[in-house]
């Protein structure tokens, strides 16, 4: 049957997440997949959430297995706000904090709040496709800021912000963004705030890498610097804990709370329960901080061999980020080079990346561009994959 007549207006815009489809091919026995954005499940910590699933089970069955309250289960928004507290310096006594089910939910709800249809959403150019696709579904318009070194371009922002008086959002993620690994600047991260306060829109800092550092300074997070409430901030447990547990938290304004919340009680009521009981008890019993110190360094060394390859197969023409966290690389080639078309004749080598064309904000903009991602893959599948499409590059660029 084609149903299209039935399909609503606002998903017209939204085609299926590119790299979803990627992963389709890339599942494929025998392909290297440097396309996905997957954590490495060998740093899940299976056995203590067996551990803390036994013990939710047997202890508070009713609680675990019953429906609770849409701002998420008490205890573990106290832990995390605590944590919110100690390490990020994020005072949150004029701040509350809600449990979502992943970022990209919270991303979802605060689209759902605060934007209207035609409403504008600004975005770094380029930006993550699963938050891009939320203010499409939305039919927000999007704005797209080009990406420098060190972060949105702040002359571009505020022209975009002072030319369009419909924009209501900044989506960025400062720290090792996806998908092209930089991190912004403390001076940009201060001037970005100092525009939102100025043009009162609010900024939507999502943070899922932003303790998966393994070289060079912390940054601090926008939002510990917000003293107006013009940032959410989307902290994540996917990157440095489990993503099938579907647990994240948005840290907001109090003035902001009320509609969040009635929106994701008309999404799924709240988050699941178990998941937010067995993040609780790791929290308790466990050292989340030495779980991550894990991840950091698999993948330093993961990032930094990804990146010793580079330099061996890579042709010159081609240039790439060096990031210092999170799990991308972000590479850019002459323009002119059709990185979907490369996409094809990788894929017949077996070998799997995203080009850039899925991250911008209009996806019929060409783009030379392509994600690499470094945290599945062991050493000798990386090696193999990058001489692969070394190989493949030089014969494009000579
Ligand atoms: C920048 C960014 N935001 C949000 C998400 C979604 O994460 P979650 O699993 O918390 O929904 C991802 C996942 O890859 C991401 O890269």
């Amino acid at each position: 049957m084609d149903f299209s007549n039935l399909i609503a207006d606002r998903m017209l815009e939204v085609k299926a997440s590119a790299v979803r489809e990627i992963f389709k091919v890339a599942s494929q026995p025998g392909v290297i997949t440097l396309a996905g954005g997957n954590p490495a499940p060998e740093s899940f910590p299976a056995e203590e959430i067996k551990e803390a699933a036994m013990a939710i089970l047997t202890q508070q069955p009713s609680v675990a297995l019953q429906y609770n309250l849409s701002e998420g289960y008490p205890r573990l928004r106290e832990q995390l706000a605590n944590r919110m507290e100690k390490k990020f310096g994020i005072d949150m006594s004029k701040n509350e904090l809600i449990v979502v089910s992943g970022s990209q939910q919270g991303a979802d709800l605060t689209t759902k709040a605060l934007v209207n249809e035609g409403d504008g959403v600004i975005c770094e150019e380029p930006s993550f496709i699963g938050c891009l696709n939320t203010f499409r579904t939305y039919k927000a318009k999007l704005y797209g800021v080009r990406m420098n070194d060190d972060g949105m371009d702040m002359e571009m922002l505020e022209e975009t912000l002072k030319n369009n008086k419909n924009i209501k959002l900044i989506y960025t993620i400062p720290t090792f963004q996806n998908p092209s690994g930089k991190t912004t600047s403390l001076a940009v991260r201060k001037k970005m705030l100092e525009l939102a306060v100025k043009y009162n829109v609010i900024i939507y800092e999502d943070n899922p890498y932003g303790e998966l550092r393994f070289s060079g300074e912390e940054v601090p997070t926008i939002k510990s610097m917000d003293t107006t409430g013009h940032v959410i901030y989307a902290g994540s447990f996917s990157k440095v804990f489990s993503p099938g547990l579907r647990l994240a938290y948005l840290v907001f304004d109090k003035g902001i709370m009320e509609k969040i919340v009635v929106g994701k009680q008309a999404t799924d009521v709240h988050t699941n329960v178990f998941s937010q009981m067995i993040a609780s008890y790791y929290l308790e019993h466990y050292d989340l901080d030495a779980q991550i110190e894990k991840i950091r360094l698999l993948y330093k060394h993961r990032g930094e061999w990804m990146l010793t390859c580079m330099d061996k197969y890579f042709p010159k023409a081609a240039s790439w980020t060096r990031p210092e966290g999170g799990i991308f690389i972000w590479v850019t080639l002459p323009e002119g080079i059709d990185t979907q078309k490369l996409l094809s004749e990788a894929i017949e080598k077996k070998v799997a990346f995203v080009p850039g064309v899925a991250f911008m904000t209009d996806i019929n903009q060409p783009t030379s561009a392509l994600r690499l991602n470094f945290s599945t893959m062991p050493d000798d599948k990386i090696e193999e994959g990058i001489r692969i499409l070394g190989e493949l590059l030089a014969e494009k660029l000579g």
